[in-house]
Formats: C-alpha cells, sequence, structure tokens
C-alpha cells in the first residue's frame, strides 16, 4: 500500500516537474531500426549523418514523428542531395508514413517499388526531380488517403495506368509533368472528380474529353506540350475550371461562345491548329496575345482582326 503511494506520488512528481517530457514518446523501435536499413541501402550518405542510435530517432533530420500519440515515424523526406542508388523497399516498413519525399535528387534511380502499397497512410507522395524510371505503377490508386501524388520531373515512361481512375477514398492531385508518358489518357480518369491535374510537358496522345463536360471539378489543369489532338469546338467546359494551359499540342477546331460564359483566371491555346473568331466576351480579351499565338486562322482581339 504505502509502496503504490509512494510510486504514484513520484509518478506525479515527475509529471508535475516534466510536463512537456511526460506527453512526448520516445521514437518506436521498429520505424528506428527501419530508419537505419534505409540509411544502410542508401549507402550512408552524409546527408543521414544524424541518424545514428545514440539520439532518439525522433530527433534525426529529414523525419518526423507523431510523438504526441504514438512515437511513430510520420514524414520523411530526403531532398538536395546526391544520393544514389534505388528506394529501398524499407520504405514500406513505416506504416505511420503520411508524408514521404524524395526530391532533387539525380541519381537516384530504379523503379518506384511496390512496397509503397503498404503505406495506406500516405497522404503525400512526391517523388521529383529524381531518375527514376519505368512506369507510373498501376498500384497508386491503392493509396486511398492520398491528397497529392506528384511525380514529375522524372524518367517514367509508358502510359498513364487506367488504375488512376479507381481512387476509392480521397481523389488526389496528380502531377505527371516533365517525365516520357505516351499513349492515350485513359477514360477512367473522368468517373473521378479531379481537382488538379497536371500532364505537360510529355508525350500524351488522344483526347482530353474525359476531363470536360458540365458536371465535372477539374479547376486546374495543365496539358501543355504534348501531342493531344482533338476538336476543341466540341468540349463542355465545367464552371470549376479556373486555369487551363492547353499550349503546344494540336489541337484544332475552333473556341466555342460558352468560354465566354466561364470565369478563368488563366487560359493558353498558343501552338495548335486552331481556327476562326476568339469569342468576344468574358474573360477571353484579358489574356495576353501570347495565349493564342501560332495557330492556324485563329483571329478576332486580342489576335488581329478577322479578315
Ligand atoms: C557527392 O557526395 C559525396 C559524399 O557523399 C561527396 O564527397 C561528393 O563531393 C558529392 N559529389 C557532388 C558532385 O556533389
Ligand atoms: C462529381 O461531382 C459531381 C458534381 O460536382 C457529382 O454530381 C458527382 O456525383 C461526383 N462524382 C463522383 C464520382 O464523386
Ligand atoms: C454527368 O452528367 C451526365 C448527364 O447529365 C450523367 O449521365 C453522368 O452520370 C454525370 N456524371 C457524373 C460523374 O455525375
Ligand atoms: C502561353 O503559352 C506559350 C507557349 O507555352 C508561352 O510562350 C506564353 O508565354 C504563354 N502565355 C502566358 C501569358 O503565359
Amino acid at each position: 500500500m504505502n509502496k503504490s503511494i509512494s510510486i504514484i506520488s513520484i509518478i506525479i512528481i515527475l509529471c508535475l516537474v516534466t510536463p512537456s517530457l511526460s506527453k512526448q514518446h520516445a521514437c518506436n523501435k521498429n520505424d528506428e531500426k527501419t530508419l537505419l536499413k534505409i540509411k544502410k541501402s542508401l549507402g550512408d550518405p552524409d546527408i543521414l549523418a544524424s541518424w545514428k542510435k545514440t539520439l532518439d530517432c525522433c530527433e534525426w533530420n529529414n523525419v518526423a514523428c507523431d510523438v504526441q500519440n504514438s512515437g511513430r515515424v510520420t514524414e520523411l523526406t530526403i531532398s538536395s542531395s546526391n544520393i544514389s542508388g534505388q528506394i529501398p523497399e524499407e520504405i514500406g516498413d513505416l506504416p505511420y508514413l503520411e508524408t514521404l519525399v524524395f526530391r532533387d535528387l539525380k541519381n537516384l534511380n530504379g523503379e518506384i517499388p511496390l512496397a509503397i502499397t503498404k503505406l495506406t497512410r500516405l497522404t503525400q507522395l512526391i517523388i521529383s526531380k529524381t531518375h527514376i524510371s519505368g512506369p507510373v505503377p498501376s498500384f497508386l490508386s491503392k493509396l486511398t488517403n492520398l491528397y497529392n501524388l506528384d511525380l514529375s520531373f522524372n524518367k517514367l515512361t509508358g502510359s498513364i495506368p487506367e488504375s488512376l481512375g479507381g481512387f476509392t477514398g480521397h481523389v488526389p492531385n496528380i502531377y505527371l509533368s516533365h517525365n516520357q508518358l505516351s499513349g492515350n489518357v485513359p477514360k477512367s480518369l473522368g468517373y473521378l472528380n479531379f481537382s488538379i491535374i497536371d500532364f505537360s510537358s510529355n508525350h500524351l496522345t488522344g483526347d482530353l474529353s474525359m476531363f470536360f463536360g458540365a458536371n465535372k471539378t477539374i479547376q486546374i489543369a495543365d496539358f501543355s506540350r504534348n501531342n493531344f489532338q482533338f476538336d476543341i469546338s466540341e468540349l463542355e467546359y465545367p464552371w470549376s475550371l479556373a486555369s487551363l494551359d492547353l499550349s503546344h499540342n494540336k489541337i484544332y477546331g475552333s473556341l466555342p461562345e460558352t468560354l465566354t460564359e466561364v470565369f478563368l483566371a488563366y487560359f493558353n491555346v498558343s501552338y495548335n491548329r486552331l481556327c476562326g473568331k476568339i469569342p468576344q466576351g468574358g474573360d477571353l480579351q484579358y489574356f495576353d496575345k501570347s495565349c493564342y499565338v501560332h495557330n492556324r486562322c485563329l483571329c478576332g482581339s486580342p489576335l488581329p482582326p478577322c479578315s
């Protein structure tokens, strides 16, 4: 009895003396072990010098933990370094990760590993400005909590997988610009309500009708610098659309009158094969000439009058 009372009072005193420490969880041992494996697999690079057992792994650079609740590693960000090698499979053994970033690593190569599908809590997956190659993996749609999928500025090839139209939870913003993707955009992407899509600077072909239509929700779309080829006069512009870049493609037809009813902050159709008069009204005359130049026979303000 006495003993337990004194233990309780010691605990109470400790809590009073160290109020903040008492709430903090130490780094989870499994996560520490996994991070050390990742460090080894990346060749023990200088950028991870703070990853050593003498320091709690929640204190390591490039790592963040949920110290209030679990001490589990929730963020791993490795950027701007010349580490070389592949994304380690062990990454899949950090089950509480919400943010995973590999950015600005020009010697990071290989493919995006399947192990990433184990990270079901991920809200942000950013692999950008690396030498990662291979396909955009079809398994990414299993990450049902993703808000941001950024795979821009890599060496990805092949076509956009059908499965990206199969996200069952949140619909993420998707950034695939500056890769070497080819083929048509799958119709399945039209089943979801995307907000932001950036497919610019690839070799994509076909049409984009899956993102357009009265009940679609796309807000910001960059499809510039591809080989899209379709009749623009057939597109129905959703009210949600705020920014659309279609420049540097092979799009033909004329701009429809309905475009004057959409509230656009940005619109660029330069370097295509458009023809006919630019509809007068709405926001269309506020955009610079450079948003309309280099088409087959587009005319009218802000371009010179039609003859
Ligand atoms: C790459 O990193 C190594 C050490 O990790 C360093 O010695 C070397 O100078 C770096 N090279 C470049 C080009 O930055
Ligand atoms: C997409 O949004 C529209 C209206 O904004 C809604 O009617 C439709 O149910 C949504 N579709 C899905 C798959 O969430
Ligand atoms: C969009 O509207 C069309 C026709 O009104 C309808 O057939 C279709 O199911 C709707 N799509 C979504 C995703 O709500
Ligand atoms: C429109 O796109 C073209 C081609 O990419 C570019 O040169 C031009 O600066 C853009 N205009 C604006 C206002 O962004």
